[in-house]
């Protein structure tokens, strides 16, 4: 299984919003309990005892996906993935929570991993939806491990009429599909079908969270965190995002100055961190 190859990327997404209630409802760590299939078919594979692997994979003909069952509305959010490996330019796989998008005005927050050519590295595109504007792209190069370093933070300035992804419940969605036209190099590395099928390795999950109007769940049944609406980085973490963004992101819609020719968001103006 790919889970032992030697190119073993892992990363373990974090994704840190919060809020607060007290009694824990447990689920286990089976992907079946917790998610369900969007697209794919047979593509959406589970493995293991009791379902705690999963594996994604895209072909000529589909990509596949999952998401959660279950809505959340703050929380903490934690995937160990291994990315297609190899040569996996054109590929796209993802991670995102959203809410429900029929709205019009729906709070997303997205995590992308952009393919790329043996040795190259994987671009991770990051992005944060609320109340249907979007258009915050961060991108960063990936190092192996990303574990507890936070890449993204989004912060309330609610105060200054930026509207903050804290009322519409959201799903956690997975999918890997085919991005060939932009994904590697800007659309001009294409997917190289002979290489396929492509897969993903998804484990370990946890979602620590509150369900809207319920109480906060903890699929791993370890007792919640909880207080999630009140987290915030500490200094180790300032220091590590820091870090990041001097090391590895390359690309900042706040620094888009041609792109925002009226300035740039409001958010922008502010300290992030
Ligand atoms: C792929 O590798 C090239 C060369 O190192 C790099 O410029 C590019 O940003 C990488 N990522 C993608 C998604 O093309």
């Amino acid at each position: 299984m790919g889970i032992t190859s030697p190119i073993f990327k892992v990363l373990m997404l974090n994704i840190m919003i919060i809020f607060s209630f007290t009694t824990t409802s447990v689920y286990g760590n089976n992907f079946n309990a917790v998610f369900e299939r969007t697209f794919g078919d047979h593509r959406v594979n589970t493995y293991g005892q009791d379902s705690q692997g999963l594996s994604l994979s895209l072909d000529k003909y589909s990509g596949s996906g999952f998401r959660s069952k279950k809505e959340y509305l703050f929380g903490r959010f934690d995937m160990q993935l291994k990315l297609v490996s190899g040569d996996s330019a054109g590929t796209v796989t993802t991670l995102y929570l959203s809410s429900n998008q029929k709205t019009g005005t729906h709070d997303e927050i997205d995590f992308e991993f952009l393919g790329n050519v043996s040795g190259q590295p994987y671009t991770l595109h990051t992005n944060v939806f609320s109340q249907g504007q979007g258009g915050r792209e961060q991108q960063f190069h990936l190092w192996f491990l990303v574990d507890e370093t936070p890449l993204r933070v989004f912060r309330n300035h609610e105060d200054i009429g930026v509207p903050f992804p804290k009322n519409q419940p959201m799903k956690m969605y997975s999918s890997l599909w085919n991005a060939d036209d932009w994904a590697t190099q800007g659309g001009l590395v294409k997917t190289d079908w002979s290489k396929a099928p492509f897969t993903a390795y998804y484990r370990n999950f946890n979602i620590d969270s509150n369900a809207p109007n319920a109480a906060t769940l903890s699929t791993n049944g370890k007792k919640t965190r909880g207080a999630w609406r009140t987290r915030d980085l500490n200094a180790w973490g300032r220091r590590r995002l820091r870090w990041v963004q001097k090391y590895f992101m390359i690309y900042d819609y706040c620094a888009d100055s041609k792109r925002f020719t009226q300035g740039v968001p409001a958010e922008c103006k502010r300290s992030r961190f």
